[in-house]
């Protein structure tokens, strides 16, 4: 990046920096939700509206932000959440934010979508990185995958329940999202699979979902992937808590209470409205993560405060690697932990087992 340049302050600010670099079109496929994006705005929102209530006088001259998660500690209560097709933003992608965030002790979700293979992937990151699993209606290429993420050290599967079609993008099906020349899906074994058919007015995305990906998805699904494989399985895209319920009992180890980023269902509940239901019915028998609009130390704190054990980041991080790579990533990073480590402190919390939701109106 140009050294004349100051580096944005703050999150908001890499996604404004980050129009400047991107295409018309792989912005609008990042940036987009469903629809009217009233839940993109929501997520937002949602934050904004809860209210601190901090202590003072409780000695916070020394922190601690560690968190457990899957039976592992985590330096950070955050997660990089999956997102497809990183090489739109840089050239490096999926490589260099896996080298941003295990640099700084984060766990990344790999895509099934991801531009680059997971083998590679897994080998440039320095902490075990988390596979996210799209199902196939091809269960034998579906189970070839998981086999390959096991094998290549992922530490958990990542398995997302909110997509049995993908949302209705109006952005992307305006400029009929396909991906460019030297872009494909690498992680899937033939070029039918690796690439997507645009139409016009059509998201090539979108008519991938339709064709290949098995919409008819139950909670036994999450038996059958259990049985194919030893690793733990995250259950993702959930926002209430009789199926966090149901995700628990069909032998999920993980929640992540999510609404895609507010990219499937548009008018979707606010995840941090949702996480109290879903803490609540999981009452500790799952390891409960929250994403969706998280763009402030703050957001983290309220969702620790509501139980939460880490939050997953999203579309910041492609902004970092839109900006500046793998430093533009792990800028993101460093900008958001800093803000969390100060919020932490005001709130006169040493470590995020002091926060609760007593903190919170
Ligand atoms: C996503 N998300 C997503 N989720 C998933 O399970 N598999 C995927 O391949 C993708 N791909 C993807 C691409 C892009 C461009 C975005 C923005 C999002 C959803 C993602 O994991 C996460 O739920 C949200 O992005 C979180 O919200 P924020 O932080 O982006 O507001
Ligand atoms: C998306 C898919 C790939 O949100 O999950 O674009």
């Amino acid at each position: 990046m140009n050294e004349a340049v100051a580096r944005p302050l703050n999150l908001f600010e890499y996604e404004q920096r980050a129009t400047d670099q991107l295409a018309a079109f792989a912005y609008d496929y990042y940036a987009s939700g469903a629809h009217d994006e009233i839940t993109v705005a929501e997520n937002r929102q949602a934050f904004e509206r809860i209210r601190l209530r901090p202590h003072v006088m409780r000695d916070v001259s020394a922190r601690d932000l560690s968190t457990r998660v899957l039976g592992r500690a985590h330096a950070l209560p955050i997660v990089a959440a999956p997102m497809a097709f990183q090489r739109l933003a840089h050239p490096q992608g999926e490589l260099a934010l896996a080298r941003a965030t295990s640099g700084l002790g984060v766990t990344m979700t790999l895509s099934t979508l991801a531009t680059t293979a997971l083998e590679e992937v897994a080998a440039a990151a320095e902490v075990p990185g988390w596979f996210q699993l799209y199902v196939y209606r091809d269960r034998a290429l579906t189970r070839d995958l998981v086999a390959r993420a096991e094998a290549s050290g992922f530490e958990a599967l990542v398995l997302t329940v909110d997509a049995p079609l993908l949302g209705r993008r109006e952005r992307d099906a305006r400029n009929a999202f396909a991906l460019p020349p030297g872009l494909v899906a690498a992680n899937l074994p033939s070029e039918g699979l690796r690439h997507l058919e645009g139409a016009p007015g059509e998201s090539g995305l979108f008519r991938y979902f339709a064709s290949l990906m098995d919409a008819g998805l139950t909670w036994d699904d999450v038996a059958w992937l259990r049985s194919i494989t030893t690793l733990p399985v995250v259950v993702k895209g959930v926002l209430r808590g009789d199926d966090a319920a149901l995700a628990v009992e069909a032998g999920a180890a993980g929640i992540v209470v999510s609404n895609h980023g507010g990219r499937q269902l548009d008018t979707a509940v606010a995840t941090i409205d949702a996480l109290a239901e879903v803490v609540e019915a999981v009452d500790g028998r799952a390891d409960v993560l929250l994403d969706g609009g998280v763009r402030r130390g703050t957001d983290v704190v309220k969702a620790v405060a509501l139980g939460a054990r880490a939050v997953m980041l999203g579309r910041p991080l492609l902004w970092g690697l839109a900006v500046d790579g793998e430093a533009g990533a792990r800028h993101v990073l460093e900008l958001l932990v800093a803000e969390l480590d100060l919020a932490l402190a005001l709130c006169g919390a040493r470590r995020l087992e002091d926060l609760s939701a007593d903190l919170l109106r």
